[in-house]
């Protein structure tokens, strides 16, 4: 599998050794940074990788911060990536077969290497279960289109359910210029 990883200076140190360990698990590793453990900004590491796994450059990304949030944060904001911090092999069996997280965050500072590497193989493992849980994914994946939209057309408009694009789409646009007016029959 083709990997993209990174960290931030609370990662750093379990980065190191995560790569030499997917490596060794005979995965094409592609380490993103940093190179030291220098105090950095995790989104400026969460990014690229997200960037790498979203245009289908990497097929999974893996990153390292101190808790492993910060960096689920910022690796799921962008589009077509689903990102979250994951700190037992339970969950991340269960991030891949019901939600196909593309992205793991882990935590540097409070899972241990051991730990991490445990889950590490669970994630790469595990296989997305599609059926019902396609559906809810494609609906998590609708936002990354229909929330940019809301946002830019209407921003004082929080929509009360997710709706199908076309329907957020038109009530955001008649939020903001009010009903398009319809031609009589
Ligand atoms: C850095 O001190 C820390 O805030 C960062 O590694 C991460 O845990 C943020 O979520």
């Amino acid at each position: 599998m083709r990997i993209a990883i990174a960290s931030d200076h609370a990662g750093f140190e379990q980065k190191q050794q995560l790569v030499a360990f997917l490596k060794g698990l005979g995965h094409e590793v592609r380490d993103l940074g940093p190179d030291s453990d220098e105090r950095v900004d995790y989104p400026d590491y969460a990014v690229p990788v997200a960037h790498a796994v979203a245009s289908g450059e990497a097929d999974r990304g893996v990153l390292i911060c101190g808790t492993g949030i910060g960096m689920a944060l910022a690796a799921d904001k962008v589009a077509g990536v689903r990102a979250c911090a994951i700190t037992s092999p339970e969950f991340a069996d269960l991030a891949r077969r019901h939600n196909d997280l593309n992205v793991i965050t882990l935590s540097g500072r409070f899972v241990s290497l051991d730990a991490n590497e445990r889950i590490l193989k669970v994630f790469l493992a595990s296989e997305f279960e599609g059926g019902r849980h396609a559906r809810r994914v494609a609906k998590i994946m609708e936002l990354d289109q229909t929330e940019k939209v809301r946002k830019a057309a209407a921003p004082n408009v929080t929509p009360i359910r997710q709706s199908s694009l076309a329907e957020q789409i038109d009530a955001a646009l008649d939020a903001k210029f009010g009903p398009v007016q319809k031609p009589a029959k």
